[in-house]
């Protein structure tokens, strides 16, 4: 009897190749990021369709700052829209929505609107989409030493209680499970600071598509590609 086929229960993506789609089509860098928000928005609808519980996307890394200040205020205004016009879609929907990274350094109107969309979402039980803005995975794992270290300080935790769970608990992705299957886009084989401590047993996957030639045919066999890996977790197979 065939095997059913599994459904990874949270997909992680590193969207990469907005530039070079825009670039090979003689357009501005900009257009090559309108096109992969859109794609975005339907990757997400593909996932809940396909039973995918978690989806996390990695949209602005605590890197990207340094790229020219039209192309970070073009990502942020996509960012800013994406904010104010998905509550409507997202309660149809059912679906939850949670920002990772550094907030503090956004625009203030960017983390209000932010707060908001997290606060009306929060009791949606549908798919739950996480956003990484001003992420970087060291920076995460600086910033939960820090609030650790803070509450040793204090009294609170003492240094024998800090373990693996104590850590997850103190990550922007506190409470999601870690990725099976990490999606890298456009030919390249980094992790690129992406979700460092999450991603210690997840399965990857590198496809060639840009972004904004990502569809849910590809998110298709990058399932079919997990589906024949074995997972061990550092065990024997079974
Ligand atoms: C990488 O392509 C892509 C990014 C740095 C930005 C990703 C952002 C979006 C897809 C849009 C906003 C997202 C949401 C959630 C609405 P690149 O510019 O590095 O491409 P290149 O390597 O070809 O230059």
């Amino acid at each position: 009897m065939e095997q059913e086929r599994k459904i990874p229960a949270h997909v992680a993506i590193i969207m990469d190749g907005n530039g070079r789609w825009a670039r090979k089509r003689g357009l501005p860098r900009t257009m090559g990021h309108a096109q992969g928000a859109r794609v975005v928005e339907q990757i997400l609808e593909d996932a809940d369709h396909m039973g995918i519980r978690y989806l996390t996307v990695y949209a602005f890394s605590t890197e990207n700052w340094t790229r020219p200040d039209a192309e970070v205020k073009a990502l942020m205004n996509l960012l800013r829209t994406y904010m104010k016009t998905s509550l409507a879609k997202c309660a149809k929907n059912n679906v939850r929505i949670r920002v990772i990274g550094d907030k503090t350094r956004l625009d203030p109107d960017l983390q209000a609107s932010i707060a908001h969309l997290e606060q009306e979402t929060a009791g949606n039980t549908g798919i739950s989409f996480q956003i990484a803005i001003n992420y970087g995975g060291r920076d995460e794992l600086v910033r939960a030493c820090r609030k650790i270290a803070g509450e040793i300080a204090d009294g609170s935790v003492s240094p024998e209680a800090v373990d693996a769970d104590l850590i997850d608990a103190h990550l922007d992705t506190a409470g999601l499970p870690d990725p099976d299957l990490l999606i890298r886009t456009c030919g390249e084989e980094r992790i690129s600071n992406f979700l460092l401590w999450q991603i210690a047993y997840s399965e990857l996957y590198f496809s060639p598509l840009a972004w904004p030639d990502f569809s849910k045919e590809e998110l298709e066999r990058a399932i079919d590609a997990y589906n024949h890996r074995e997972r061990r977790y550092g065990g024997l197979v079974g």
